[in-house]
């Protein structure tokens, strides 16, 4: 099992350029299923979720692989396959992706419940309900979802009662090669949806309204093949200016969207960090002690995002003064907080809400990563610690963080993994 081992108290002062969105790549990567000739995605991560995702797209029959170094090609000219083994599914939530575009692609699929990082109950009745009206029977026996689109997928008017990312992602995947017309009322917002929805109209699908409350597919023939590049990952991004804070010092992070980061940069700036924002980089300095901020509530896009949570609190654990955030995506999002506290941080959880009271220092521990954010709030707590941090359990890290020790140290952090 590998390991990070961190010093910490050392300024970061450098430049870090931002990874494509695994966000992103992820239902774009499972949205090459839907096309018959090849795929080529720029700017695409070399994280594990990627690494999962290129093995069901094996698994299906399809050739997918990094050409260059964050180039994967991937060509699904002729799936043989419409079932995922459990095994491939209990990888990652984003195996989910794989239902609707199969169902778009060959009207059935046979899939396992997804796996992914246990962040509460995480159901997937949304997708369900969604693909059911959209002409999809689907059989759940112990845990197998046997789904058929007997006389192929219908277009269907959606009304979502929660604006969810992966929901609103699968309908359209399933509905960009349906008969007719797909509306998605109350449709999340999130960057990535608009980035798959981009990727897809440049494969030859008719999608619009990606990005706001409500999307329209016009059912297509076929789609085509096509050469995209991934938009910028806005929670890598946060991630490395969290450290920035936490540890002090300055960083350029660039080939970056700041304009998908307004609710989180205003943050950093409460904390007094300086930023600097161009259309893609960001100048960030944190040279005075942090102020703890007014009170945090997660939402979903545009608002505050659930999985900035974790980096933005372990930067504010020597903030001076008291601050709050209240976790309203997911019902257990908090499992970084036992860590943070065996490092001396003063965090008290009820429910959602977690009072975070401001110490004067940590202290190097022993923790262990229980979640892929969880993970990285612990690198960025131990960053700004006295003395020597271990984290384990980093495969959780290593599944959204291309060379995250790498990246830090090439900004003067002292990390190494073992
Ligand atoms: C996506 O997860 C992201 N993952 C998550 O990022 C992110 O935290 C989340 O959106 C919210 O922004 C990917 O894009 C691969 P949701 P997803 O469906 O699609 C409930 C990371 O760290 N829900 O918007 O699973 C669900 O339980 C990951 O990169 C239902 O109840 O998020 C949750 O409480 C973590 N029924 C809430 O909605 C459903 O059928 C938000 O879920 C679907 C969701």
């Amino acid at each position: 099992m590998q390991k990070l081992i961190i010093n910490g108290g050392k300024r970061l002062g450098g430049e870090i350029r931002i990874q494509g969105a695994k966000n992103a790549a992820l239902p774009i990567m499972a949205a090459s299923v839907l096309c018959g000739e090849e795929i080529v995605i720029h700017n695409c991560p070399r994280i594990s979720d990627v690494y999962s995702a290129m093995r069901i797209l094996t698994y299906l029959g399809c050739k997918a692989y990094f050409d260059e170094r964050n180039t994967a090609v991937i060509r699904a000219e002729d799936i043989s396959g419409t079932s995922v083994s459990d095994e491939l599914m209990r990888e990652m939530r984003s195996s989910l992706f794989f239902l609707g575009a199969v169902l778009g692609r060959a009207g059935a699929c046979r899939i396992t419940l997804p796996g992914g990082c246990d962040l509460g109950p995480r159901p997937i009745d949304m997708h369900l309900a969604a693909l059911r009206k959209m002409g999809v029977s689907i059989r759940e026996e112990y845990g197998v979802l046997d789904c058929r689109a007997e006389n192929g997928v219908k277009g269907a008017k959606i009304s979502l009662s929660f604006p969810s990312v992966g929901t609103t992602e699968n309908i359209m995947l399933a509905a960009v090669l349906a008969e007719g017309v797909t509306v998605i009322q109350n449709a999340a917002r999130e960057p990535e949806v608009a980035d798959l929805a981009g990727f897809l109209n440049a494969c030859g699908a008719r999608i619009s309204g990606a990005g706001c409350g409500r999307i329209v597919i016009n059912g297509v023939k076929k789609l085509h093949g096509c050469e995209y590049t991934v938009m910028p990952d806005r929670i890598v991004c946060a991630t490395y200016l969290s450290c920035t804070a936490a540890a002090g010092g300055e960083l350029v992070a660039y080939d970056c969207r700041p304009a998908d980061m307004e609710s989180i940069l205003p943050v950093f700036e409460q904390m007094g960090c300086i930023v600097h924002a161009s259309a893609d980089r960001i100048y960030f300095s944190a040279d005075r002690p942090l102020r703890a901020v007014a009170p945090i509530r997660t939402m979903v896009y545009p608002g505050f995002p659930t999985d900035a949570q974790a980096v933005v609190m372990a930067a504010l654990c020597r903030a001076k003064g008291t601050s709050v955030f209240v976790e309203n995506i997911f019902e257990n999002r908090f499992k970084h907080v036992g860590e943070l506290c065996r490092m001396g941080a003063d965090i008290l959880v009820e429910g959602k809400v977690a009072v975070i009271e401001g110490v004067k220092r940590l202290y190097g521990a022993k923790t262990c990563a229980a979640d892929l954010r969880g993970g990285a709030g612990l690198i960025t707590a131990a960053l700004s610690a006295e003395g020597t941090s271990e984290i384990s359990d980093i495969h959780y890290i290593d599944r959204g963080y291309e060379e995250i020790e790498k990246e830090l140290s090439s900004a003067g952090a002292d990390i190494i993994r073992i």
